[in-house]
């Protein structure tokens, strides 16, 4: 405790678990919906022995120099495993480490999935903080996004997870099928709820997805650009009238609620990833674990780190990424932190992009529209 109170900020953990219920049509990430009881709980026990292996090269997460600030547990779809199984997950990893009282403690849940049972348990785990994948409330949409929950499923699930919890966030899309006015009160019907969070993410249309081939087929119509970067502008332009601040590019929040492991992750403290597709950024260097479940658990089960690639972070990579993630949030990025010559700031300012204020440039929602070909120009700068 010596170090955090000496300033030194607490680390991060993200705990990642690949199981999904069925696959939704734009999902690219790593998951599966093929699972059964064994497999669930031989992943938990791999991820138990994970931070077994990792523990020696983290020392000071170990020693309790940097004792544990927040922690995540994401997928793929976590409330997928049995409660008990999640809670046993929990007293493995995050109760083994020297832990900050307030630790901020998150776990991500699909509708379908939260029951009183489960949240009970979870709440006896220590988990404090849950995370929603809502994505609409719109019968029809969800249907376009190949989601298994029914708006009813979902609204029952919010009022259950504000009821349980005191800190509930949920995540929603603009993609194929939205309508502005029913968005907005989609949205004021969460928070009226009592969610303290939101994460507003613009879809991402991923080759090889069902939906991209719907999409090919002419099955399912995606959104012009321009009339989703518009819903994007009315939902920010609305949530700042309820009062949420709009604190990262996709994240809104009540003032306070802000997620702390995103912020964390965000201001380039070190957290440690385990399981399968995880990744960690510790000790200067960034790994990211195997990604299929075989590999992975064939790797832990002989005492092997599960890492598939190790990425040491040079100067120029550890700069380029302090730009970007800085820029990502409300707070912005100091002046001199930007490489010479590498934006027009006086022409993104009178363009709208972004404001100047003191030493610092933030970015406004217009800007952040622009990220992607902010972040080219910055690297090309950055040489
Ligand atoms: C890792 S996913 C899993 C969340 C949860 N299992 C669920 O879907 O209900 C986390 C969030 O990423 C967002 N997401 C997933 N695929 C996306 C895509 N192709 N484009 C934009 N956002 C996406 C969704 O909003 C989702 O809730």
């Amino acid at each position: 405790m010596e170090a955090a109170a000496r300033g030194r900020p607490g680390g991060g953990l993200y705990l990642h678990v690949p199981f999904c219920g069925a696959t939704c049509s734009y999902c690219h990430f790593a998951r599966t919906a093929a699972h059964d009881a064994p497999l669930r709980r031989r992943l938990v026990a791999g991820m138990i022995q994970e931070l077994a292996l990792r523990r020696e090269r983290c020392a000071a997460l170990a020693a309790g120099r940097r004792p544990l600030a927040t922690a995540y547990v994401g997928g793929g779809t976590p409330s997928q495993l049995e409660p008990e199984l999640l809670a046993e997950l929990l007293a493995g990893t995050v109760a083994t480490l020297s832990v900050a009282p307030d630790l901020e403690l998150t776990v991500e849940a699909n509708p379908e999935t939260l029951t009183a049972d489960a949240a009970a348990v979870w709440r006896n785990a220590g988990v404090n903080r849950v995370s929603l994948g809502i994505q609409s409330l719109d019968h029809r949409v969800l249907q376009l996004l190949g989601r298994r929950c029914d708006p009813a499923t979902a609204r029952r699930a919010l009022a259950l997870a504000c009821r349980v919890f005191a800190r509930v966030s949920a995540d929603w899309i603009l993609g194929p099928g939205l309508r502005r006015d029913r968005l907005l009160a989609e949205l004021d019907e969460a928070l009226d709820l009592g969610i303290e969070h939101l994460s507003l993410y613009i879809l991402e249309l991923h080759t090889g997805t069902p939906l991209a081939a719907a999409v090919a087929a002419g099955r399912v119509r995606m959104p012009a650009d321009q009339q989703t970067e518009r819903l994007y502008l009315d939902c920010c332009e609305h949530l700042a009238q309820r009062g949420l601040v709009h604190y990262e590019v996709s994240n809104f929040a009540r003032p306070g609620g802000e997620s702390r492991h995103n912020r964390a992750y965000w201001a380039g403290v070190p957290y440690l990833g385990l399981g399968p597709a995880a990744s960690g950024y510790w000790g200067r260097r960034r790994y990211t674990n195997l990604t299929e479940i075989a590999d992975y658990l064939a790797a832990v089960e002989v005492g092997r780190v599960p890492e598939a690639d190790i990425d040491p972070l040079d100067r120029r990579a550890r700069r380029l990424e302090r730009v970007i993630l800085s820029l990502r949030t409300a707070a912005g990025l100091a002046r001199e932190q930007l490489p010479p010559h590498a934006l027009d700031l006086a022409r993104g300012e009178r363009a709208g992009l972004w404001t100047l204020v003191g030493d610092r440039l933030r970015l406004t929602d217009r800007g952040w529209l622009q990220l992607d070909a902010l972040e080219g120009q910055l690297a090309a700068a950055l040489g």
